[in-house]
């Protein structure tokens, strides 16, 4: 057996991850089995170190836990404060979001001549639950911690170095802008808007 299967369930992942993109480029079966590995990350709460755990009070943080030294994927802990949300946004690329800890409440957003329209649908991910995100299966939504009392964790895999893609929110005025959202360093403080 290897090293690393002894290391717990963070570094498991990481080694079937660094498998699975190595394996395939298909959007499709990354998605699937992604889900697979994902499912079983979080089905266990032990693992997240306490300074990617850490609400901000200011805005939703966004820590890095790894990230693959060829970009194939990263994997970040999205931490979201009572009241804290995300504008709505896309990612480019595909992305699995998983619920950790508490709820999360994800707003629901259709491409309609290349603009996003609320559906007026939303849906609430419970711990163990997962969605996917990609231009191909919807890449548009608004995330807000769905608990009014306490902090709500997700984790999050994308088929990139997500904080170093150029990507798109709806700024104040509901106009398209670009943003490349960096990381949230562990002190606390972040590098790049929204
Ligand atoms: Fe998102």
């Amino acid at each position: 057996m290897n090293k690393a299967q002894h290391a717990g369930p963070l570094a498991r992942f990481i080694d079937d991850m660094t498998a699975l993109v190595g394996s395939t480029q298909d959007e499709r079966a990354l998605l699937a089995q992604g889900r697979q590995l994902l499912s079983r990350l979080i089905e266990n709460d032990q693992w997240l170190p306490a300074e990617c755990a850490r609400a901000l009070p200011d805005r939703y943080a966004q820590y890095l836990l790894h990230v693959d030294p060829q970009q194939r994927f990263s994997l970040v802990s999205f931490v979201w404060g009572p009241g804290q949300k995300t504008p709505v946004h896309d990612h480019t690329v595909w992305g699995l979001v998983g619920m950790l800890r508490g709820a999360e409440r994800c707003e629901e957003f259709n491409l309609v001549d290349g603009s996003p329209q609320p559906t007026g649908q939303s849906h609430v991910l419970q711990p163990g639950q997962i969605e996917a995100v990609s231009p191909t299966v919807g890449d548009w939504h608004r995330v807000s911690n769905a608990m009014a009392d306490r902090a709500s964790i997700s984790i999050h895999v994308y088929g990139a170095d997500i904080g170093q893609v150029r990507r798109h929110y709806l700024d104040a005025q509901g106009q398209i802008a670009e943003f490349v959202s960096g990381y949230t360093a562990h002190g606390g403080s972040f590098e790049h808007h929204p």
